[in-house]
């Protein structure tokens, strides 16, 4: 039993045996955020995995998000405290589906979000996250057609802001669709004057009240430098700790889904992450990220060419 355990005590002790780098998701529990040796939003933290000279990654986030940080640096062990952290827009697109898709659509090139596993991004071309998606489709000639997933929302963010048809893959998150128009709506005549900053996987009927969209560090942005005291954010509600931290003065206020509080949009998947889970993954080193050989190979080339656009 881990009772009488001093886990952050423990997790620091092993950290340092390990020679062991922490890195963390906006999402994660605010006192794995706080024990966290990096957080951050998903390229920032791809980037951190593919930079880092520790010998041991402890990823706090999804596994698509470890999976990331193993294809970038395998000569590193990778550990997920809890191997069960999946995401809904990972599981709405199984590689063989994908592939007979692009099959179909021999004349697109596959845009594909970071949010998805190893096996699709070996059958990407060119991987994005929200920070870099922008920059990234902007370097893409116009007449070069497109496949989008797996999130259709950010997909279609993209497609109305460039203008641009793509073949959107059905996928959503989970977290950002459930998030009620009326409730936003109901929110904003009580804050007037509160911006709304949205994260580009909510649907179209919340981008459209959102004075600003981004990625997770795009939005805590935001929020750092905007000139008003209140803000509503439209994301998962745990990055509220960070923004707690960086502007204590300010009031933040989460989005909130149709029981007209936000607990709703807590994405579970993050959620297993716990500090004992954490402790245990240092302790024994388990459990371990492992990619085939010739995936990680193909995953690699599409998520380097990310790197090299997005710089
Ligand atoms: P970013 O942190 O890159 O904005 O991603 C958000 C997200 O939903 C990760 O699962
Ligand atoms: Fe996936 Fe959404 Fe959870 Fe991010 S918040 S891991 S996109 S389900």
């Amino acid at each position: 039993s881990l009772a009488g355990v001093d886990l952050r005590a423990e997790i620091d002790r092993l950290r340092k045996d390990r020679n062991a780098v922490i890195l963390a998701h906006y999402y994660q529990k605010p006192e794995i955020q706080d024990l966290a040796d990096f957080v951050g939003d998903s390229l920032e933290l791809s980037k951190k995995a593919a930079d880092t000279d520790a010998d041991v990654i402890a990823f706090c986030g999804v596994r698509f998000m470890a999976e990331t940080a193993k294809i970038l640096s395998p000569e590193k062990i990778v550990i997920l405290p809890d191997m069960a952290a999946g995401c809904s827009l990972e599981d709405s697109c199984p590689p063989e589906q994908f592939k007979a898709f692009r099959a179909k659509h021999p004349d697109h090139i596959a845009l594909t979000y970071i949010n998805c596993s190893a096996a699709v991004k070996a059958l990407s071309d060119i991987i994005v996250t929200s920070s870099s998606a922008e920059t990234i489709l902007s370097q893409i000639p116009k007449d070069q057609k497109i496949i989008f997933g797996p999130d259709k929302h950010l997909g279609g963010y993209l497609a109305r802001k460039f203008d641009r048809d793509m073949l959107l893959w059905p996928g959503v998150c989970i977290v950002h669709e459930a998030f009620s128009e009326t409730e936003l709506l109901k929110l904003k005549a009580q804050y007037p004057d509160a911006p709304v900053a949205a994260h580009p996987e909510c649907p179209p009927h919340i981008i459209d009240h959102a004075d600003y969209v981004g990625s997770t560090s795009g939005i805590l942005q935001f929020v750092k430098t905007s000139e008003s005291d209140t803000l509503i954010v439209a994301t998962e509600p745990h990055i509220i700790h960070q923004m707690e931290k960086a502007v204590p003065e300010k009031t933040f206020i989460g989005a909130p889904g149709a029981d007209g509080n936000c607990n709703c949009n807590i994405c579970p998947y993050m959620a297993l992450n716990t500090m004992e889970k954490l402790y245990v993954a240092l302790r024994d080193l388990e459990p371990r990220i492992e990619i085939e050989e010739d995936v990680r190979i193909a995953a690699k080339k599409s998520l380097d060419r990310m790197l090299e656009m997005a710089a």
